[in-house]
């Protein structure tokens, strides 16, 4: 979909169709009241009648509106006005927007961008409405043999904003918020890509594609390599799986050259099947989006190319399979870490913490500013948080908090958890340094504190997606999370 700015009277607008918000009781926005003057109160005249009351999310599409040189006014329900916050803003727009694509408006100008919403500014709602809009009309239909044509299709979205001097700040936001939806979309049609297409192998390639389009160093580490390093965690989930491991290491170069870059790592399990620790059959395709983490990587590192952050970035993406196989880990196994601590396989389903362990001892080699790590880690955090927030753990306050509010500012929320020493002692294993399950309680927890094992030499956060990354039953499909927090997250980085 397109977007453009611009700052005009609605009545005005030459479009498909003009959207405009009616709070509840019939209680018009400032665009919806313009429209309905001029028209002679056609629209007022219309809710009196009691076709639409303004409920949040309700549409009412009207043709012919009098003394407009629009084709179609789409009145959108913004609910109660006092209580307008984000969340009914991000709702709205997404009503709209999916109405717009049903009927047959090719392109539209769209008002609620005027609307105001308690604690947001102009730019916010600007960004919000290009995330929410291209949320809107995503679909992963290509391994469909026939793909479902939409007639009419949305293409064209005019966002309006209240003066000519406020263009500026609605073109910056736009250009944020397309670059972030776009790297959402990334995110969203390599996840909801099954397995046996989604492999280590593939996301190397789509990894070397992405690096390629924007001129950024990457690098792809065979298994050798990863011998030769002494990856011996990483690689022991690997030899369970016919694909070979990758690990990709990715270099986005904006900033200044001695300025220490933020090193991201993701998860990148594209499929988990438990290994002998074999899991249940039921849902288990869900586990192809154990790879959220890698491509949310990916996600971001398309998003900063796009915007040109003046920051430097190193993406670390350990990825391969975890399954059941004669050559597979078995529980009591043994293995020696590239950080020379040993561990203890108890349950060979907690894989996601072996091959990022590894990753993490290898981030220590770029000198960061921070590392953060991505993954879905465990299903102890959908249990903790269901699927709003994604869990933070963090082994330095000040960084937990900048992750924290950069998910505040986009929507895309996260939940601080503890990481007091603590729990530490529920790693312990009787044959080695660690185990790598820590029991039922605090299954979250324990998982970071087996991760901050390996994260002693830098600031580090964690992010554990399990709950955020994707939905599951009639809308299954991955979300693009955390993609809108981690480019916020940096943006912010450039000017602190
Ligand atoms: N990828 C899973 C975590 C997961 C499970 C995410 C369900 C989303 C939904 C991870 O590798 C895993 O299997 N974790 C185990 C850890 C346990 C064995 C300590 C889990 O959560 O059950
Ligand atoms: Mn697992
Ligand atoms: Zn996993």
């Amino acid at each position: 979909m397109e977007f453009s700015i611009k700052s005009g009277s609605p009545e005005k607008q030459r479009t498909a169709c003009v959207v405009v918000g009616v709070f509840e009781h019939r209680k018009l926005s400032l665009a919806a009241d313009l429209m309905d003057r001029i028209s002679g109160f056609y629209i007022s005249d219309i809710l009196r009648r009691g076709d639409m009351d303004g409920k949040l999310g309700s549409t009412l599409l009207l043709h012919n509106v009098p003394n407009t040189l629009c084709d179609r006014v789409l009145l959108v329900g913004l609910g109660k006005e006092r209580e307008f916050k984000d969340k009914e803003y991000r709702e709205a727009v997404g009503a709209a927007v999916k109405t717009l694509n049903a009927t047959g408006s090719t392109e539209a100008a769209m008002y609620l961008t005027e609307v105001p919403v308690k604690k947001r500014e102009l730019a916010w709602k600007v960004e919000q409405a290009v995330i929410v809009a291209m949320e809107s009309v995503y679909r992963f239909d290509r391994l469909k043999s026939k793909q479902e044509e939409l007639r009419r299709p949305l293409r064209k979205m005019v966002l309006s904003v209240p003066r000519r001097n406020e263009l500026a700040i609605g073109e910056v936001a736009l250009s944020q918020g397309l670059a972030i939806a776009q790297g959402m979309n990334l995110v969203k049609d390599l996840a909801n890509l099954p397995g046996n297409i989604c492999t280590p192998t593939y996301i190397a390639e789509q990894a070397q594609e992405l690096a390629k389009t924007h001129q950024m160093k990457i690098e792809v580490l065979e298994q050798k390599d990863m011998e030769a390093l002494k990856m011996g965690s990483f690689l022991s989930v690997a030899k369970g799986s016919r694909q070979p491991p990758k690990l990709i290491v990715m270099h986005y170069a904006g900033g200044k050259k001695d300025q220490k870059p933020v090193v991201l790592v993701g998860k990148g399990i594209t499929f988990d099947a438990g290994g002998i620790s074999l899991k249940p059959a039921a849902e288990m395709d869900e586990m192809k989006y154990d790879m959220c983490g890698a491509a949310s990587v990916l996600g971001v590192f398309q998003a900063i190319a796009e915007m040109k952050l003046p920051l430097n970035v190193v993406g670390i993406i350990p990825t391969c399979e975890n399954l059941p196989d004669g050559n597979a880990n078995k529980p009591g196994d043994i293995v020696t870490s590239m950080s020379g601590q040993t561990i203890e396989i108890l349950n060979t389903d907690a894989e996601g913490r072996l091959i990022l362990c590894d990753a993490l001892t290898y981030a220590a080699k770029f000198e960061p500013a921070a590392v953060v790590d991505i993954a879905t880690l465990t299903g102890a955090c959908v249990i903790a948080l269901g699927h709003q927030a994604s869990g933070l753990l963090a082994n330095h306050d000040p960084l937990a908090r900048e992750l924290l509010h950069a998910g505040e500012y986009t929507y895309d929320r996260a939940w601080h958890m503890p990481l007091w020493d603590e729990y530490q002692e529920q790693l312990k294993s009787n044959f080695a340094d660690i185990a790598n399950i820590g029991g039922r309680a605090g299954g979250t927890i324990t998982a970071a504190c087996f991760l901050s094992r390996f994260t002693k030499d830098y600031e580090w956060a964690h992010l554990d997606i399990a709950g955020t990354a994707w939905k599951s039953g009639k809308e299954k499909g991955a979300t693009g999370r955390p993609v809108p927090l981690l480019v916020h997250f940096l943006i912010n980085r450039t000017t602190a």
